[in-house]
């Protein structure tokens, strides 16, 4: 089994307002944030990010915790399942010279958009079917994506990174802890169809054969 680390200890935290998202959330929003299109990452922020723009402060303290805990050198290759614009890809590209980067999102609107470097690298695919053969990577990467699919699904795109991986993955998933966190957790939730418990995800990693490692979001 792999173990719950935060290899994204070093990205920075964010102040959210809570409130200000629940009360500003409805159904149809909801809908509408799922499509994950143009309304998602850059339309207005009660359909998702508000804005989804590159900025070096994000991910760029992250890649070293990556490059270290996989000993990431020229040559290794990374796969980033929702990779939305490329922003994590092209900051590992930039701080690791060498490195093969891959990206899929399902969003058209993300792919298409995505940061110019970085925009051979990235297509159009769903987690739940991998355009990879077995074992092509050194590492496969997926922040927030596997858990916007239902637990069926959430399953198989689990089983999809551990076939394309040769044994190194990282995913984190929409989580709690408590009943606050539970509370918390739905009221903030847009797009995720698949929330547990941290202790009925490792159960369920465990049930679908996912051997990566492992980290939550909770807000
Ligand atoms: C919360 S965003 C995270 C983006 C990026 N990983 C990051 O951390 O900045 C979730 C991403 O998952 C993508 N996504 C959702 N469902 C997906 C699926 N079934 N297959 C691939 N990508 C998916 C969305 O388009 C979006 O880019």
């Amino acid at each position: 089994m792999g173990k719950e680390i935060d290899l994204l200890v070093n990205y920075p935290k964010t102040k959210r307002n809570l409130d200000e998202r629940v009360a500003s959330k409805t159904e149809a929003d909801r809908a509408i944030a799922r499509q994950f299109g143009r309304d998602f990452f850059d339309g207005d922020r009660r359909h998702g990010y508000g804005g989804f723009n590159y900025f070096p402060r994000f991910w760029q303290p992250v890649i070293p915790t990556f490059q270290e805990y996989w000993g990431l050198q020229k040559g290794s290759s990374v796969l980033d399942v929702g990779c939305g614009k490329g922003f994590m890809l092209h900051d590992l590209a930039e701080l690791i010279p060498g490195i093969v980067v891959k990206g899929i999102d399902i969003s058209q609107y993300a792919i298409e958009n995505a940061i110019d470097d970085m925009k051979p690298y990235v297509q159009v695919a769903n987690a739940l079917k991998l355009p990879f053969p077995d074992d092509s990577f050194d590492v496969v990467i997926s922040i927030n994506t596997v858990h916007n699919l239902e637990r069926k699904e959430c399953g198989q795109a689990l089983q999809e990174i551990e076939r394309v991986s040769r044994g190194n993955s990282f995913i984190t998933v929409d989580a709690y802890r408590n009943d606050e966190e539970k509370e918390r957790m739905y009221a903030w939730n847009l797009t995720a169809k698949t929330i547990m418990s941290v202790d009925e995800w490792i159960g369920f990693f465990k049930d679908v054969g996912y051997t990566g490692d492992y980290f939550w979001f909770i807000p």
